[in-house]
């Protein structure tokens, strides 16, 4: 994709919420490169102080860029906006309390953020990230394609990651998809993963031997709980998730058309309507510019229904 006279006005990114994803993320697009204007928001004004600070001193060390802490006038002439606060689970909170107390933050956060930039691109990463993407959606009264939740791109990279292992490709020649929730319903589609336009199937049968059932339910289980065994072991996840987000703000600054699994507004595919879910979808300078209705075979169209009826039933608790 040539450059147009746009690109070269420096970028600028405003991150709410400086917690562990947040920084890592602003880490992440610092030592890219492709920004000149890095601006971190946070209510723990203290700590993003520090961070701020820390990610200073490696400028000199890697590109010029702005980096400071800010508060929602410098939303202002954003490229992005990424959201990645949120409260974390008291002891004995159940999902759905946690899920509204965060949509309360939410409530708080997005009129501010269109005070000062009236069409922002908003990419949300705040678990549960499909529901939150949607009330963000609905609290903004934005078109869909400019709230984008990061989805299951982590998902997939997971999916894609462990079919290369199994057949010791490199994983950016394995093309398949999770799409769905980002969460314990999201759907590994197995029926359309390929290996050059090879399907998955035939790849086995020809070249590898079979991936026999027992294979595929260990490897989507396996993707599908990698989360919960990096936080049993660590407490947290976000090196991932930053070059996710990376990956799709890349994808919107330089227009590039790339194909993610990203959150969005689901248009009506299989039955399913009114509601953010992953679909691999087409992601430029506007946003989500398409969304590909990826064919299914009908146990993963069922189980895509499935997953769209457990995002469905939080979002009617939450009366948005
Ligand atoms: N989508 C994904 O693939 C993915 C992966 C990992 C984590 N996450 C999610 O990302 C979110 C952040 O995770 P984390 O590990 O960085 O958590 P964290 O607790 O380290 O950071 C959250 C930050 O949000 C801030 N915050 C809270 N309320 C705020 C408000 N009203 N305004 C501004 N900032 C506020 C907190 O002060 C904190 O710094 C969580 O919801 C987590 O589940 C998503």
């Amino acid at each position: 994709m040539t450059d147009s006279p746009s690109d070269l006005k420096p970028h600028k990114i405003t991150i709410i919420g400086s917690g562990k994803v947040g920084t890592t993320f602003a880490y992440a697009l610092l030592l890219s490169g492709q920004v000149g204007e890095i601006v971190l928001i946070d209510v723990d004004k203290r700590r993003t102080e520090g961070e701020v600070m820390d990610l200073n001193d490696a400028v000199p060390l890697s590109h010029p860029t702005r980096i400071i802490q800010g508060d929602y006038p410098d939303c202002a002439g954003a490229d992005v906006v990424v959201i990645t606060a949120g409260a974390s689970q008291k002891p004995g909170e159940t999902r759905l309390d946690l899920l509204k107390r965060n949509t309360a933050i939410f409530a708080g956060i997005i009129p501010q953020i269109l005070r000062h930039n009236p069409q922002p691109l908003i990419l949300n990463a705040t678990n549960p990230v499909d529901i939150l993407s949607y009330a963000t959606w609905k609290l903004s009264g934005l078109p869909a394609q400019r709230v984008i939740g990061s989805g299951t791109i982590l998902d997939t990279a997971r999916f894609r990651a462990a079919l290369s292992q199994r057949f010791n490709l490199d994983a950016r020649s394995v093309h398949a998809y999770i799409i769905g929730e980002h969460g314990d319903s999201e759907v590994a589609v197995w029926s359309s993963a390929n290996i050059a336009g090879i399907p998955l199937v035939d790849y086995c049968r020809e070249v590898k031997g079979e991936v026999c059932k027992e294979d595929r339910v260990r490897i989507s289980e396996q993707v599908r709980d990698a989360a919960y065994e990096i936080i049993s072991r660590k407490g947290a996840t976000f090196y991932a998730v930053a070059v996710g987000l990376l990956r799709i703000v890349e994808s919107i600054l330089r227009d590039q058309h790339s194909v993610l699994s990203v959150s969005n507004l689901v248009p009506g595919y299989y039955g399913i309507e009114d509601v953010y879910l992953s679909l691999p979808s087409v992601v430029g300078r506007g946003g989500v510019e398409r969304i590909l209705p990826i064919t299914l075979d009908e146990a993963e169209q069922a189980a895509l229904r499935r997953s769209a009826e457990v995002m469905q039933e939080n979002i009617r608790q939450l009366n948005l």
